[in-house]
């Protein structure tokens, strides 16, 4: 018999209440796997099973309220000594267009920084809101650039059709304030 997968429906979120950034921790996962399959399941993003999480969630940093609930999640996945890809970035739709995805982009950076990388990699369909955060479109190919980056093709269902934009950005180092 079919048996046709339910979509995820996210409950709603009071978006009048103060959010907090901080790393996840594996009580997180159900949360962040709901967000994550809620776009994955309108063709937003790629799904991201528990057992992934579970075994990336030091990776991922997460936005949520007062109230424990999750407005949004990003993940940071080293995979070359000076490259990292943003991976799995979702807001709550609730708490779309208020600079959120672009706070926990940054947040990311922070953290590429502070491990010393120099260049952030993102898969992704919105180009026009990565420029925000300051990634160039590249070309699919780029000898600088690790195999890895297709690593996560081999569990995407549009492998030979793929339309998702290579990004990147190169982290300049902060500027020191001479007083
Ligand atoms: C894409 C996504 C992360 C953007 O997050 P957001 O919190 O809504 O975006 P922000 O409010 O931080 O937007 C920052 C800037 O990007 C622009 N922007 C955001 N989404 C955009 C889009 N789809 N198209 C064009 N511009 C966009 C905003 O207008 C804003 O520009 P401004 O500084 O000139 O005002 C969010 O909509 C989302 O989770 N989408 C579904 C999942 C997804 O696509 N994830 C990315 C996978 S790589």
């Amino acid at each position: 018999m079919l048996q046709l997968t339910p979509m995820v429906h996210l409950p709603n979120i009071n978006p009048n209440l103060p959010l907090d950034l901080r790393r996840a921790t594996i009580k997180d996962v159900p949360k962040i796997y709901d967000l994550v399959k809620y776009w994955a399941d309108k063709g937003r993003m790629l799904e991201r099973s528990h057992a992934l999480l579970e075994s990336t969630i030091h990776e991922f940093l997460i936005l949520e309220n007062n109230q424990g609930e999750l407005a949004g999640c990003v993940g940071l996945h080293r995979m070359a000594e000076d490259l990292a890809e943003v991976r799995g970035l979702a807001i709550h739709p609730s708490f779309q267009g208020k600079g959120l995805g672009r706070w926990l982009v940054l947040g990311t950076e922070r953290f590429a920084r502070d491990l010393g990388l120099k260049r952030l990699f993102a898969w992704t369909y919105e180009q026009r809101f990565f420029e925000k955060c300051g990634f160039q479109r590249i070309p699919r190919e780029v000898e600088t650039l690790p195999s890895e980056i297709h690593a996560e093709c081999t569990r995407c269902q549009f492998q030979t059709n793929c339309q998702e934009i290579p990004m990147l950005k190169i982290l300049e180092r902060p500027k020191l304030a001479v007083a």
